[in-house]
């Protein structure tokens, strides 16, 4: 029976997972576009990629926006989203509106941050979410044109708070199975390393990532631009990085009441070998931040503080960051409002 599949944020995560799901079996996968629809609908997704080699990925299906893919009246499986969480400019959520069978569909969500969750199970309850989390490098260099770089991890699990693990019933069944397919897709599309997680260790995997996120982020665009080697190669800002892992990496915990797996990478071990990749690569938020546009601050900064909070528990040196840069963008936007009025 063929899987299908809807991208919903079909940029350089959405388009380079869709690509590989593409080429498992019995599978089609559809594309909802926006800026790239043209350049698409016209010739499919051109990637590049030191380990897939050159391809065209070619959708089942292009649609120009979500009234197209509704009346496409296709049933799907999976609707994965791979936007930018931006919950303070958006409500991306609201895009999947008429387009999910409430007992086929799963939706997955590629983006990092914490509490990306929450407009889809506020909207959508009963609707099956699985969470992921992943360390692909990539970018849309131009519109269709991906270009992955490195890495390819990825890690699924299903969005099931409030459970444990003895505590299954046959919708959370349904969810881990729906899971554990989505992670066999992946796999029969060449990412070996996609695994499948229970809902408190994917959870943990998020707060790791956010390790890595909120202190390199943040700080490379207050160091004014510094890569993310070069941040680690200086010792000041190696205390300073490593600090904020630290604090993250001891929170964690305490939020979600599992200790942090042992096979985890220290703060240490993450920033020696950032130290000895050369490839001057930026992260997402200075890259953003130099094209002027919204960074990922509430799901990757703001939230994690606020969930912290919310257990009684403060984390001084993010917030720092955060309080910092959100001022940052604020000056920068009303700035641009200022001069556009002109
Ligand atoms: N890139 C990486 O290497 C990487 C690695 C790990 C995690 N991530 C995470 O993955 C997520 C996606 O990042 P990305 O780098 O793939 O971002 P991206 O290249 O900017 O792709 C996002 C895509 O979503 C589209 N989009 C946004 N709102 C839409 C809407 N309402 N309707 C239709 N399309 C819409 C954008 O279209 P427009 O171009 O028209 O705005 C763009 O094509 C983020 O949470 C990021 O932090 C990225």
């Amino acid at each position: 029976m063929t899987v299908n599949i809807l991208i919903v944020g079909a940029g350089a995560v959405g388009a380079f997972y869709g690509s590989r799901l593409a080429v498992a079996p019995n599978t089609e996968v559809s594309v909802i576009c926006r800026s790239n629809y043209k350049a698409v609908s016209e010739a499919g997704f051109s990637v590049t990629s030191p380990k897939y080699g050159s391809y065209t990925f070619a959708p089942h299906r292009t649609f120009a926006n979500p009234r197209e893919a509704i009346e496409s009246k296709i049933s799907w499986d999976y609707v994965l989203v791979s936007t930018k969480a931006l919950p303070d400019v958006s409500d991306d959520s609201e895009i999947l509106e008429g387009l999910l069978d409430t007992r086929r569909t799963s939706i997955v969500l590629v983006q990092n941050g914490l509490g990306v969750e929450d407009p889809y199970t506020s909207r959508f309850p009963g609707v099956t979410i699985l969470s992921a989390v992943t360390i692909v490098s990539a970018a849309q260099t131009e519109p269709g044109v991906i270009k992955h770089n490195r890495w390819t991890r990825i890690s699924v699990g299903p969005y099931l708070p409030g459970t444990t693990e003895e505590s299954t019933t046959k919708s959370h069944q349904q969810a881990i199975n729906s899971n554990q397919t989505f992670v066999e897709l992946l796999r029969a599309g060449g990412i070996a390393d996609a695994d499948a997680y229970s809902h408190s260790k994917l959870q943990m995997v998020r707060w790791h990532k956010i390790a890595i996120n909120a202190s390199m982020n943040p700080s490379a665009v207050l160091s004014s631009g510094t890569t993310n080697q070069a941040m680690s190669s200086d010792p000041e800002l190696f205390r300073h990085l490593q600090g904020v892992m630290e604090e993250v990496l001891s929170t964690a915990p305490k939020v979600l009441g599992t200790p942090l797996p042992s096979e985890f990478a220290t703060p240490e071990a993450i920033l020696n070998s950032t130290k000895k990749n050369n490839s001057g690569s930026k992260p997402s938020m200075l890259l953003d931040w130099e094209q002027g546009k919204r960074m990922e601050l509430e799901v990757i900064l703001g939230n994690p503080i606020r969930i912290a909070r919310a257990h009684g528990l403060e984390m001084p040196r993010l917030q720092s960051l955060y309080a910092l840069l959100r001022m940052a963008q604020q000056n920068r936007d009303s700035a641009k409002g200022e001069s556009s009025r002109l």
